[in-house]
């Protein structure tokens, strides 16, 4: 059982750790080509801190570990970091969310190390749309990629898609065909004000509802029930068994079954994607806090956690952390 309750009974069993901000794509909808200006690197956690408040995290209720980036796969000692965390006394279940590029070289490797699963973002299956949407030349790499994860059996490989007007927004049924033909588990994501050039507009999201009609013209989809903690709502393609998820973020929070603590690569956590603040363990992880102190920041930091992300709310404000320095 997690003691890892916040103010409104919500139970956190999910740590999603960033293990670089860096990336080697540059998607239009989270950052500029030039990139962002990058943490310092001797502010990065060592897998040293990094693993004290895993196996903290884990003795206070963490059941599952994310790494997230940036594009976690650009960090050299990412197999290791995914051995350390499987080693640990109750270890979590331990999954990636990549753009994939990294995977033909690294995907046996981390399966072989412990990984779980992975996710893998792709927006398009046009070459030219993708080199627009990321700024460059990679969904050969990243279609090999998934094939890599599929062998390696990290299954299921989940497909996350960010739909964008006027760029990508024809191609939900082409992407659900896709996905279907090649045993994927497609998810369309609302885009989120979390860009680093903060260009997100309501009118520019395309909606969980616009995606079911665009995908309902060729699919009878259906809900499938008992969705518990997952951001992910799915439907039914067909009759089954491939299902397709929608992540309405935006539209359709899911704030109210939300089980997710987030670490950063510089060793900041936050309670919410959206958190305006947030709680070091850098420092007092390198001025030799005990486990308990490191116990206490995780328990202060929830207890400061809001019911929801306020973005349909009047004076919404964007954290100044961009998507890429947390996460996703
Ligand atoms: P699974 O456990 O494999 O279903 O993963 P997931 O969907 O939780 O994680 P993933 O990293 O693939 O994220 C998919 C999308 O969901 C990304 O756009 C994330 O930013 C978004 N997402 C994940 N967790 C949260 C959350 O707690 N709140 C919100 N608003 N979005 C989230
Ligand atoms: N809104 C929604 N999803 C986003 N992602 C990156 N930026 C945004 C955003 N602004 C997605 C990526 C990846 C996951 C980590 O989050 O496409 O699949
Ligand atoms: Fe949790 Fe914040 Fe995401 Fe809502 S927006 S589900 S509170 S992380």
């Amino acid at each position: 059982m997690s003691n890892l309750i916040d103010g409104f009974g919500r139970v956190h069993r999910d740590l999603r750790i960033s293990l670089t901000d860096h990336c080697n794509l540059r998607c239009t909808y989270c950052m500029p080509s030039e990139g962002v200006p990058w943490l310092p690197r001797n502010t990065l956690l060592s897998p040293v801190e990094l693993m004290r408040i895993v196996e903290v995290a884990v003795a206070e209720g963490i059941t599952e570990v994310r790494l997230t980036g940036g594009e976690p796969l650009l960090r050299p000692d990412v197999v290791d970091v995914v051995a350390a965390i499987h080693s640990i006394e109750n270890a979590p279940e331990i999954s990636i969310t990549t753009n994939g590029i990294a995977l033909p070289r690294l995907a046996q490797k981390l399966a072989d190390a412990g990984l779980a699963r992975v996710n893998v973002s792709i927006d398009t299956l046009d070459k030219l749309r993708f080199k627009v949407i990321t700024r460059r030349d990679r969904l050969d790499d990243v279609l090999e990629g998934i094939d890599a994860a599929k062998a390696a059996g990290l299954a299921p490989v989940k497909i996350n898609s960010v739909l964008m007007r006027g760029i990508n927004d024809d191609e939900a049924p082409a992407l659900l065909r896709w996905a279907i033909a090649n045993d994927l588990e497609l998810r369309f994501i609302e885009q989120m004000p979390l860009d680093a050039g903060h260009t997100w507009s309501r009118e520019g999201m395309i909606t969980a509802a616009e995606i079911l009609a665009s995908l309902r013209t060729e699919y009878h989809l259906e809900a499938v029930p008992g969705r518990g903690a997952a951001p992910a709502e799915r439907f039914l393609v067909d009759g089954g068994p491939h299902t397709v998820g929608i992540i309405a973020s935006v539209t359709m929070p899911f704030c109210g079954a939300c089980d997710r603590l987030r670490l950063t690569a510089d060793g900041q956590l936050r309670s919410c994607l959206f958190s305006t603040t947030e709680s070091d363990l850098r420092e007092p992880l390198r001025s030799g806090a005990s486990d308990e102190e490191v116990a206490a920041i995780l328990h202060r930091c929830l207890g400061g956690k809001l019911a929801g992300h306020g973005i349909n709310e009047p004076g919404f404000l964007q954290p100044p952390r961009p998507m890429s320095a947390i996460g996703g």
